[in-house]
């Protein structure tokens, strides 16, 4: 008999977290991993592309929850997971980050008394108006297995009285990057030509957030800020649908802005990649921006990811647009002194995870 794992996925960056783990779990053949997919994201090019490209095996389930109000979203995603695991009846249940599908997943598991892993465990805005924040805290207090990705949020379990269990592997995203950027040469080469872009000579947005996206004044006056600096260097924006549907209903159209739609993770990382500076409200970009060794202008009042910050490669500037342009401008002029990318495990993660995965069911599940 296998040690039985499910892994419980739904959003964009949770499909790009999964991959490097779910190909070092295969090392182990006395491990099942059944990949759930809770349907948060259903959109092609916010879910299907990243299984395409990524080569990550198809999920074993789709649990269809669609879109909704947290409380709608999350109780349907309830409901099917708990009748899912009582069929399955996995020994672990597995979650990442802290979207809705991670709460799901980890609340679902622990109430049925089956041990949850945490993989991005610790991480901390101490902003609980973000939906990302409470579902990160409950997280890690229902988990068995804590998955810190650095030392800072090692630390921020600890402060919060949660100290077994813990384990600072480096982090999954680390992984699928250093992986993946042999691949990305070729497709920036035919992707800047369709787009008509050179390395270098671009400004590259993102922007998702609920804060941003619900609230008017914080949308308008990031719009204001990109079109201002579209003026003078040529600036993407792939959009995440819920911006789409934000703009559109203030009537905020583009003039000098370029909006694509969602691009796949390959296109990201080749865009990222020769952007001169990245403009983001999002986590896994500002980290892929530092890895990457781009200036990242982050449009929060607060980040996780500290350790961006620290050397300079990161500045938080809300959506102020005085601030956002003033900090974009400064790093299209000054660009700052090399990141430290062993802050996130050096591409390694991925392994010790799925080796202290495997150590702790032979302890505490008997022998496979
Ligand atoms: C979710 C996560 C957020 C994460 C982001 C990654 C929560 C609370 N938020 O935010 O932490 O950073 O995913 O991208 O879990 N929509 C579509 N097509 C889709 C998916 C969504 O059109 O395939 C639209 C719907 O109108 C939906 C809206 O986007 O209402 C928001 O989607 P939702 O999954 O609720 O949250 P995200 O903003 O994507
Ligand atoms: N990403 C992508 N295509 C896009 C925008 C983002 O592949 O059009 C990738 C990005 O490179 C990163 C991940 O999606 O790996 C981040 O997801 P997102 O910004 O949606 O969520 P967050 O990290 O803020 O939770």
């Amino acid at each position: 008999m296998a040690w039985r794992i499910v892994s419980v996925v739904g959003a964009r960056p949770q499909f790009i977290k999964a991959k490097p783990l779910s190909d070092a779990l295969q090392a182990f053949s006395e491990i099942e991993e059944i990949l759930v997919h809770t349907g948060q994201h259903y959109d092609f090019e916010m879910s299907g592309v990243f299984f395409e490209e990524l080569q990550l095996r198809p999920p074993d389930v789709n649990l269809e929850v669609g879109s909704g109000s947290h409380g709608v979203q999350t109780g349907h995603m309830l409901i099917r997971l708990e009748a899912f695991l009582l069929e399955s009846l996995p020994d672990l249940v597995l979650v990442y980050g802290d979207t809705n599908s991670t709460l799901a997943g980890a609340l679902a598991a622990a109430k049925l008394h089956i041990p949850v892993a945490h993989v991005e465990a610790g991480l901390r805005s101490f902003n609980r108006a973000m939906p990302e924040e409470i579902n990160r805290v409950v997280a890690d207090h229902l988990s068995d297995l804590l998955f810190a990705p650095t030392q800072t949020a090692v630390e921020n379990l600890r402060k919060e009285g949660i100290q077994e269990g813990v384990f600072r592997d480096g982090d999954v995203m680390a992984d699928v990057l250093l992986r993946s950027l042999p691949k990305v040469k070729h497709r920036q080469e035919t992707l800047f030509r369709r787009l008509d872009l050179r390395p270098g000579e671009f400004l590259l947005a993102t922007v998702h957030r609920a804060e941003n996206t619900d609230r008017e004044e914080n949308l308008r006056g990031i719009w204001a800020a990109l079109e201002e600096l579209a003026r003078e260097t040529p600036l993407l924006l792939p959009l995440h649908p819920r911006t789409q549907q934000a703009l559109e209903e203030m009537g905020l159209r583009p003039k000098e802005v370029r909006v694509l739609p969602p691009v796949s993770y390959l296109e990201m990382l080749a865009l990222e990649s020769g952007a001169r500076v990245i403009l983001t409200d999002s986590g896994g970009v500002q980290k892929e921006a530092y890895l990457l060794g781009v200036p990242c202008v982050t449009l929060r009042e607060e980040t996780e990811w500290v350790e961006t910050v620290r050397d300079g490669w990161n500045v938080l500037v809300g959506a102020h647009p005085e601030r956002i342009i003033a900090a974009a401008r400064h790093f299209l002029s000054h660009p700052p002194k090399a990141p430290r990318q062993e802050d996130f495990g050096g591409g390694r993660a991925a392994e010790r995870i799925a080796a202290h995965l495997a150590e702790w069911l032979g302890e505490n599940k008997g022998s496979a």
